[in-house]
């Protein structure tokens, strides 16, 4: 049975219910804004606020099948039959409806249900369900339902049987459907093997509050949640291999026709060595999950989600290299998964121009670290072969060496290992995990100072659970007569502040912007009867809750005091004004930009605060000087033009069909979303900001910067409103400035004059060169004469004060020219520029025949000079740092001919 048809059974199972109808929901983006987590790594993710019960859900049942990432069990890819970092998890939800009874009946009816029933046709004799030790009531719900013996249903601990998401959230006991594969997958009732007793459908019993997770299942829990419900979760994957009578994931057909590819490109067969077909895996699951991250928006980057993208592009193209084939791979391979793919996710054709050029700008990054690691690598090899050969050191490449390649060239170690194993040499693999679990621990503590207090949500979801949302009337007005709900200070409840203190303050109602969707905070003040505080930030850690960074600036503040419970918040107008001016103007330059590059220039990231705004955005070349004069030209027409700017709300779809432009990696609510629109269609995007009323209070719109922001992303800055005219006036400061030094009349080409200035001094440098070469050689005849005879030979050593190297090779060669051909001669200058000594030895051919080489002098020379060097026989040169040793050297030279 095809993947599709998989997926089809599944989702008409539960939405053709004929008593329990669900709604069909489609999977949300992998980059849903959940602080916690780096990617939606299940179903259930999209539907959290509901289980929680911070959201009214519009449906009580739901079912949907989600695009899921998990990638801490990335090393496994390949090696099991069963991880991939990209899959499709099937799930059924139930908000308050059934429960345990009617979870287990409805799985195990589409399980079980014959093939032309509509079901999976799979048999009983070979499924085991699956319980939290302790839980009766699901055994018997079980033993009820699909009549089965009393030990066919397994006990199983919270480890296999209780499920969360691993970090605060909802929570339960679950119970799994395994099913055995027989007994050439391991032994019989050994629920670990994995192979054997493969588990594909998880059911979970929602209905515990968990405050505090360490894993999975080794939880706290707060309480039990308002509303019981069911989260379902089958591997679309695992299903299809299981009925497609295949031995793993990666030979679905879905994902298999990646390996077929693969084969083709390397002429390696899969099925031919383990070896082999780990890397095939890896090179079909990487591919695929690659493709539908930058798919969802991400780009390759060096930490978060981008660095995931990065690592799994980097390893499918190794690994392809590992199998033989060394050209560009991904325009190769990705094709082939967006075909199957693309049959769902139709957003992989509309968006693939941009998908195949962010994949392949990072493979030609890869690539060209790649040749420069291979270098190093290459170096750091024959370097230790002479060790080796020469003092019979131990052919081992240092943990340090395979730790910069890691670091600084992105070698993965098991390439260092590979590269060192064809070279005879092995590699200090521990000393390489030791560095290793160094820069982890230090990026470790890094995140935690970075996510700072809003690290423990569960004080701000304490106050959100007792007094609901904030009233936020940041779109209607700038001050609010507002009561105190809760003060913090340092992640703690805390009654006062007092004068100076800096702490968080919840208001029963704010008009404060709160940070988000690339919107800097409001800035502003909130007083109170005696005092004030000055707003330092506004953030919203959980949804609904605006939360006030505050520093009491004048008085103390007590929450228990009665003069203290009415409060005056008051947005700064000015701030608040250059916000709308500087967000506007991002939708503007946004708009601007797809009118000038195309509609595939898309938005990945912006920021505003008032006066500034930057945008990044998907585009792997640099923008000439034209288009981003023709960017800033069409942004400063729209302006012109005095377009109306209107905020409506509308369904997502409503939204999606009058083209608004959804931003990747935000959370939307289907039913009801916000879009701005700026000259009607011209500018319309899904926004929650503060924007102007007519575009043309932006003010103006000054471009000032374009550049880019790692592989396949480049970021625009721009100045708005005053800001930009302060630009152009410190601009215009600059040309006055010129043109007085220049003593120019205004409107005089400047450009012109100073062009021309800098090649009158450019044929004046050359002129100086000239005269100063011609200086040195003059004293080259008499440093000749003063040429001392050792045994026959004519030696020189000779100081030139002020010279650098190349002066000092020239002035060397010239000495030794003046010599005639039959005497043998040995010349040293040694130089002193910018505080270093430069020296040059050279041996003309009758010297050479005496056994006397350049090269050995300035070797002898470099202790003394506090450096090092070396050549040829006849030329050779060094440096070192102790100019006060000249002298000395020179001193030295007969002696050493000698
Ligand atoms: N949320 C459950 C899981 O991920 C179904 O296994």
């Amino acid at each position: 049975m095809s993947t599709a048809e998989i997926r089809r059974r599944f989702t008409s199972h539960f939405a053709d219910h004929p008593t329990l109808a669900h709604t069909a929901v489609p999977s949300a983006s992998l980059l849903l804004d959940d602080p916690n987590l780096l990617f939606v790594n299940a179903g259930m993710v999209p539907f959290k606020p509901y289980f929680l019960g911070q959201a009214t859900p519009p449906f009580q049942r739901a079912t949907s099948v989600q695009k899921c990432i998990r990638t801490p069990d990335i090393e496994e890819v390949g090696k099991t039959t069963r991880h991939g970092t990209f899959f499709e998890m099937c799930g059924n939800f139930s908000f308050g409806d059934y429960f345990k009874e009617g979870a287990i009946t409805l799985a195990w009816d589409l399980v079980t249900k014959s093939l032309e029933h509509g079901g999976f046709g799979l048999d009983e004799g070979v499924l085991y369900p699956s319980v939290l030790e302790g839980d009766d009531e699901a055994v018997a719900i079980w033993k009820r339902v699909s009549g089965l013996p009393d030990d066919r249903i397994v006990r199983l601990p919270p480890r296999e049987n209780y499920w969360s998401m691993g970090v605060p959230g909802p929570g339960g006991p679950c119970s799994e459907i395994l099913i055995d594969r027989g007994p050439q997958f391991g032994a019989d009732r050994d629920w670990d093997a994995g192979d054997r007793y493969l588990e594909f459908w998880n059911l979970v019993f929602m209905q515990d509050d968990i405050s505090a997770a360490r894993s999975k299942y080794d939880v706290d829990i707060a309480g039990k949640l308002a509303q019981t419900g069911i989260d379902t979760g089958l591997g679309l994957e695992r299903v299809a291999y299981l009925l497609q009578g295949k031995a793993n994931m990666y030979e679905t057909d879905v994902v298999f026709p990646v390996i077929e590819k693969a084969m083709e490109l390397t002429g390696k067969t899969y099925g031919a060595s383990y070896d082999d077909d780990v890397r095939f895996r890896v090179v079909a699951d990487h591919v695929r999950s690659s493709m539908m991250l930058i798919s969802d928006g991400v780009t390759p980057g060096n930490e978060g989600r981008g660095y995931v993208l990065r690592r799994l592009l980097r390893r499918a193209i190794r690994n392809l290299r590992l199998l033989g084939y060394e050209d560009p791979a991904l325009p190769e391979l990705l094709p082939v998964s967006r075909d199957k793919m693309g049959e769902t996710y139709t957003e992989l054709h509309s968006g693939w121009d941009r998908i195949i050029r962010v994949a392949n700008a990072e493979e030609e990054a890869f690539r060209k670290t790649l040749a420069s690691g291979t270098q190093i690598f290459d170096l750091a090899a024959n370097d230790l072969k002479q060790k080796v050969a020469s003092s019979g050191a131990p052919a081992v490449l240092s943990g340090d060496k395979a730790f910069q390649l890691h670091d600084t060239f992105g070698f993965p170690i098991d390439l260092t290992l590979e590269m060192a194993s064809e070279a005879g040499l092995s590699v200090d693999e521990q000393g390489f995990r030791t560095l290793m679990a160094e820069q982890r621990e230090r990026a470790k503590a890094d995140a935690k100072a970075k996510k700072g207090q809003h690290a423990d949500l569960s004080v701000y979801r304490d106050i959100l659970d007792t007094v609901g949302p904030t009233d936020w009337q940041a779109y209607s007005t700038l001050t609010t007569e507002s009561k105190p709900i809760a003060l913090l200070r340092e992640g703690k409840r805390v009654d006062a502040l007092g004068s100076g203190e800096i702490g968080e303050l919840v208001l029963d109602r704010t008009p404060f912007y709160a940070e988000s969707g690339g919107q800097a905070a409001d800035a502003g003040i909130i007083e109170f009867d005696g005092g004030r505080f000055e707003v330092i930030d506004v953030q919203r850690p959980v949804k609904g809750l605006v939360v006030h960074q505050v520093r009491v600036v004048d008085g103390e503040f007590a929450t228990g005091s009665a003069a203290n419970a009415a409060l005056h918040a008051q947005v700064d107008a000015d701030w608040r004004l250059g916000a709308r001016q500087a967000h506007s103007g991002t939708h503007v330059v946004h708009a601007a930009l797809r009118e000038v590059l195309g509609p595939t220039a898309l938005q990945s990231g912006s920021y505003n605060r008032p006066g500034y705004l930057r945008l990044d955005f998907g585009w792997t070349q640099g923008l000439t000087p034209g288009q981003l004069t023709e960017i800033e030209e069409v942004s400063n027409n729209a302006l012109r033009a005095d377009l109306a700017v209107s905020a409506q709300y509308m369904s997502l779809s409503q939204a999606k069909d009058w083209g608004a432009v959804a931003l990747f990696g935000e959370t939307y609510d289907d039913t009801n979303v916000r879009v701005v629109e700026i000259g009607g269609p011209w500018s319309r995007e899904l926004c929650g900001g503060t924007h102007v009323d007519h575009s043309s209070q932006i003010g103006t719109l000054v471009v000032t910067s374009e550049a880019s922001v790692g592989s396949g992303n480049r970021r625009i800055e721009a100045f708005t409103g005053v800001e930009g005219f302060k630009y152009l006036a410190r601009e215009r400061d600059v040309v006055h400035s010129l043109t007085d030094l220049l003593k120019a009349q205004q409107g005089d080409d400047l450009v012109g004059r100073v062009g021309e200035m800098m090649e009158r001094l450019k044929a004046a440098e050359k002129e100086i060169e000239k005269v100063r070469i011609a200086q040195l050689l003059a004293n080259a005849g008499s440093i000749a004469e003063k040429a001392i005879d050792v045994d026959g030979v004519a030696v020189v050593a000779a100081r030139a004060a002020g010279a650098g190297g190349g002066d000092v090779r020239t002035l060397a060669m010239d000495v030794r020219a003046r010599f005639a051909a039959d005497r043998p001669a040995v010349v040293v200058v040694l130089g002193d520029a910018d505080g270093k000594v430069a020296v040059v030895a050279t041996v003309n051919e009758a010297g050479r025949a005496r056994g006397l080489k350049a090269g050995d002098v300035v070797k002898a020379l470099g202790p003394v000079l506090g450096g090092r060097g070396g050549g040829k026989d006849d030329l050779a040169q060094g440096g070192g740092t102790e100019v006060g040793k000249i002298d000395e050297a020179i001193a030295l030279v007969p002696t050493l001919v000698r």
